[in-house]
């Protein structure tokens, strides 16, 4: 199969895979593709599908210029299927079967096991733009409509990505999954989405930037764990992901960071220095930072919990086939085997938070989690210099992992924010202190009003430093055509 740096559009649907020349999985795709269209009309963003959205779109795989720029009504974006270019005698980056060259057809021992990963993954793409759907409703400004509607036909490439890999490597059954990620649905109770932060709400806007600061980042972890797969296909795709995914992570961090500045400036020109004194910062029309914190504490914690239990024999055996690496796992220097290493896992037993050393390849979980946290600490950090650029006593930081845990050892287990181990009750009581309350999510509903003026922002949020493929702020980045 001839090798594509560039987008080809011999076919209806763009890609660098030669689709023209393999039939069979041109019209297994073809087949899909009205399917999709209906989904995205009737599950994706409500009410602008027919404006035109200043959108990236991509035309190339090469790292110096993948994309290109224009106003594109949303059905008609052109979702295509992009691999980023094979590697010349790559090799499995771990397991048993290390440094044998790697697969370029699924190997029959772990068909299963791959499928179900890629449907895992394949099944958050377009949940998430089903939980984003009201939003534009209410955006904020233009720039933000833009960038929601950015992630969002993104998502909706990656659900392409996945059901490329399903349609060409696994046959009928890989065609009945790929119908199936159109007929789950986030929130729905017959046939709900597979992971549990993918069925919950994304009531608001400040709950979108987290989400995509917090929620896509375990997506990026777990693309580049994909990213290290034996199975090059599916190597060459995430790789690819990653570069579009790095912007959804971008559009978290500003927005959150944005949200942050409004609220110090707000309190600065008020002459209020008491981040808690919540009543009068909310009256100011901005999202006091302890309620910022809450919402930090609710998205981190649900996100910690799409890691999985610490330890896992499904994983072990994922990385111990090959199928699925560790976080820049060509990078680590040790056996990639993991024959005798250990790695320290966190335990919850009669009351006590105790860390104990597991072997490390049943501990693939807990480490990816680490890497994510770390990772994610870093925007946090930059959150805190925005605050102490106001001069205001308040930082952020990133909750216990054992906190408002739902999976693995910490599961429903009564822990504080700073990790202090309290009675059930107490926990109960105070829960409000740490997590969004009912009135907290009021407050923030009442704030979100849209402001839909070219250049013009809601009283909540800071215009952005820098526009979108370098145009100002005031750019018109959504054409609106109200039906
Ligand atoms: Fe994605
Ligand atoms: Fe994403």
């Amino acid at each position: 199969m001839a090798e594509l740096i560039n987008v080809s559009y011999d076919t209806q649907i763009p890609n660098n895979v030669s689709l023209s020349t393999d039939r069979r999985v041109l019209k297994a795709l073809e087949r899909w593709h009205p399917g999709y269209i209906t989904w995205w009309k009737g599950l994706g963003p409500v009410g602008f599908q027919e404006s035109s959205v200043y959108l990236r779109t991509a035309v190339s795989v090469d790292p110096k210029g993948w994309a290109k720029f224009d106003y594109v009504k949303m059905p008609d974006y052109r979702w295509g299927i992009l691999l980023a270019p094979q590697v010349d005698g790559r090799t499995i980056p771990c397991g048993e079967h290390y440094g044998q060259p790697a697969w370029q057809e699924v190997p029959g021992e772990y068909r299963s096991m791959l499928r179900r990963l890629i449907v895992i993954q394949g099944d958050t793409e377009p949940a998430s733009v089903e939980q984003q759907r009201f939003l534009g409703k209410t955006a904020p400004s233009l720039y933000d409509m833009r960038n929601l509607f950015q992630v969002n036909v993104e998502e909706g490439r990656h659900l392409w990505a996945m059901v490329y890999l399903l349609q060409k490597y696994f046959g009928a059954d890989g065609r009945e999954e790929a119908d199936d990620l159109l007929r789950r649905q986030s929130g729905s109770e017959e046939a709900p989405r597979m992971l549990g932060a993918f069925n919950e709400e994304t009531p608001d806007w400040l709950s979108f930037f987290m989400f995509t600061y917090f929620t896509d980042r375990d997506g990026k972890m777990q693309l580049e764990s994909l990213a290290q797969s034996g199975f090059d296909p599916l190597s060459r795709t995430c790789r690819f992901m990653l570069t579009e995914e790095a912007h959804h992570m971008f559009v978290g961090e500003t927005g959150v960071g944005r949200t942050i500045q409004r609220t110090c400036e707000a309190m600065n020109e008020a002459g209020i220095t008491d981040p808690y004194d919540i009543d009068r910062v909310r009256a100011l029309g901005v999202i006091d930072l302890p309620t910022i914190q809450k919402k930090l504490n609710l998205h981190y914690t649900l996100s910690l919990d799409l890691f999985g239990g610490e330890v896992s024999t499904n994983a072990a055996n994922a990385f111990n086939a090959g199928v699925k690496g560790r976080y820049h796992e060509i990078k680590i220097e040790d056996d990639h085997q993991l024959k005798e290493a250990t790695y320290p896992v966190s335990e919850f037993t009669e009351g006590r938070i105790e860390v104990k050393d597991a072997p490390a390849l049943t501990a693939i979980n807990m480490r990816l989690r680490d890497d994510y946290s770390a990772d994610a600490a870093g925007g946090v950090k930059r959150w805190n210099v925005i605050i102490s650029k106001y001069n205001i006593d308040y930082q952020m930081k990133l909750p216990h992992e054992g906190f408002h845990r739902q999976i693995g050892v910490f599961s429903a287990a009564p822990i504080t924010p700073q990790g202090d181990v309290v009675a059930k009750e107490e926990w109960d009581q105070r829960r409000d202190e740490w997590l969004p309350s009912k009135a907290d999510g009021d407050f923030i509903q009442s704030l979100m009003k849209p402001v839909w003026e070219t250049g013009k922002y809601a009283s909540w949020i800071a215009p952005p430093r820098i526009g979108i493929d370098n145009k100002p702020g005031d750019f018109e980045y959504v054409q609106l055509h109200m039906a």
